[in-house]
């Protein structure tokens, strides 16, 4: 295990993945909590996380003096190293040469920790960001790789297995960064590096086995990846003690509601009450064409419904949420504990308060791709994990204007032929997301020898890493054209297709 002291940096979380890449258990914890964490788990290496404080100022944060102590093979980044080098007897200033982006080192020495990887004399592209540095380095350090900006850009003490760098090793703007990481935990820590999936899903369970005790769990099913992992993972911890529940509000894509159903009751055997919302979140949209209004009055609508679910079952203790690390921004206050504030798109947001429920968010760690790795290693088909991301308010945001029964069913019909299109051309999983919008503009057309009069349905295709930014899917245009052929025989109410060439940003993913 590697034990990672969190100094409040906002890619601590991927030091833990990249660490988890190399096959190591690691555990993050804010700086406040290191020593008893450090005591509990035994690691067998720490590293220091970057930080948005400065060493300069008074109340800033410092590592416990007990993880020196240890002995272990320590790696500091950024804040981290300064941090360090100031508690090991060494000098940080403030510095008005601040230095962010992309930089250039130059290897000038060997190290363990860049063993095998990088030689003398080679220079390598890292990560910068700092305002302050280190102006005289601890005793026993001596400078191994440099940069214009940044003379220590890594300093180490080969004798006492600690290295310190300047820069972030964890952003994939250090291309090396991961390697150096996992040459750190295995090579130098030792760590066998054959920790996998398997082992968090174990881990997992028992934590969460730890928390719930004999309380009872409800689930929000949105009918996407996330909820349903986690209520997979939740099951295997709990059992009967969670109960899930599927609102839906008949703004699902073709045949989603079944799928969610069919899997857990029959593949699954997890009780799921399946409520059939969608006249009233229908009725209620009537005559709401405002995109932020559909969005409220179906988050709140939402909850109405999954309250008086929850009540008919008579409650519960505990609201499972599959909250994902993007979803989380975790910062460290200076004077002490984590002070946590959850950006959140979850539909059930608002529900723990108004319930009095505790919160279980057994995925907050992971990134899109591990939660998928995670569903695979449960069970889940395929065909499920891998599918694209949906929206909470579902195909309402995908209707501009007026939502109607009749609209929803129309853009699920083109939905499905896009998609199933898609899927023959073996193009799925190179998409981050991909579907159809049914825009409330109507154009002429002509079939047969009769003129048309009807809807323009719009596609949209991206790829992406996070949903943050995204760039527009270049199809081949004879594909395009198939599938706007497609459509427009196939589906009444749709005489005209067009492709939406906008980027994230300016463009959003959703129209809405
Ligand atoms: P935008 O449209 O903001 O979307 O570029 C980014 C990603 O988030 C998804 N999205 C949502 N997911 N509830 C959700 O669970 C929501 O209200 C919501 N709005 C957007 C969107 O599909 C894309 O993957």
């Amino acid at each position: 295990t590697i034990l990672i002291v969190d100094f409040g940096s906002q890619v601590t979380q991927l030091i833990a993945r990249r660490v988890r890449e190399a096959g190591v258990y690691s555990e993050i914890v804010p700086f406040s909590a290191a020593e008893e964490a450090f005591r509990r788990m035994q690691p067998k290496g720490i590293i220091f996380s970057g930080g948005p404080a400065s060493v300069t100022e008074h109340e800033s944060p410092r590592a416990p003096q007990a993880l020196f102590d240890s002995g272990l093979p320590l790696l500091a980044i950024c804040y981290g190293q300064q941090t360090m080098h100031q508690q090991l007897g060494g000098q940080v200033v403030t510095s008005d040469q601040k230095e962010f982006g992309r930089a250039f080192i130059e290897i000038v020495s060997p190290s363990a920790l860049f063993d095998g990887l990088w030689q003398v004399g080679e220079t390598h592209q890292v990560w910068m960001s700092h305002g302050d540095r280190v102006d005289s380095l601890a005793p026993g350090f001596e400078v191994v790789a440099k940069s214009e900006g940044a003379p220590f850009a890594i300093a180490t003490n080969e004798a006492a297995k600690r290295y310190s760098l300047m820069f972030h090793p964890e952003v994939v703007h250090t291309p090396d960064g991961g390697k150096l990481l996992a040459n750190f935990a295995r090579h130098i820590c030792g760590c066998s590096g054959d920790w996998t999936m398997a082992a968090f899903r174990d881990t997992k369970i028992a934590e969460i086995r730890d928390q719930i005790g004999k309380g009872r769990v409800i689930c929000g099913l949105s009918g996407g990846v996330d909820s349903a992992v986690a209520a997979v993972l939740i099951h295997e911890a709990i059992g009967e003690q969670l109960t899930c529940v599927f609102v839906d509000h008949g703004l699902m894509r073709a045949n989603e509601a079944e799928q969610v159903v069919s899997l857990f009751r029959n593949s699954y055997n997890i009780p799921l009450v399946h409520v059939d919302a969608s006249a009233d979140f229908l009725g209620g949209l009537e005559g709401v064409t405002d995109p932020e209004k559909k969005r409220k009055f179906i988050g709140a609508e939402f909850i109405n419904v999954f309250e008086a679910e929850a009540q008919k079952i008579g409650g519960a203790d505990f609201l499972a949420q599959g909250t994902l690390y993007p979803d989380v921004i975790e910062s460290v206050s200076f004077t002490g504990g984590p002070s946590v504030t959850i950006k959140s798109h979850h539909n059930v947001g608002g529900l723990p308060e108004r319930m009095n429920m505790a919160l279980v968010e057994p995925l907050r760690e992971l990134f899109k791709d591990e939660v998928r790795e995670l569903g695979r290693e449960l069970g889940l088909p395929e065909a499920f994990v891998s599918r694209h991301p949906f929206p909470g308010p579902g195909l309402a945001i995908r209707i501009p204007g007026e939502v109607t029964k009749e609209r929803c069913d129309i853009l699920r019909k083109a939905d499905s032929i896009y998609l199933e299109e898609i899927r023959n051309a073996g193009l799925y999983d190179a998409i981050w997301q991909a579907f159809a919008v049914l825009l409330p503009v109507r154009t002429v057309g002509v079939m047969g020898d009769a003129r048309t009069y009807d809807s323009v349905c719009g596609l949209r295709a991206v790829t992406s890493v996070d949903g943050m930014t995204a760039d527009v899917y270049p199809f081949d245009p004879a594909f395009l054209s198939r599938v706007a052929t497609r459509i427009v025989n196939e589906v009444q109410g749709i005489n005209r297709v067009v492709y939406d060439f906008t980027s994230k940003p300016p463009g959003t993913i959703e129209w809405e």
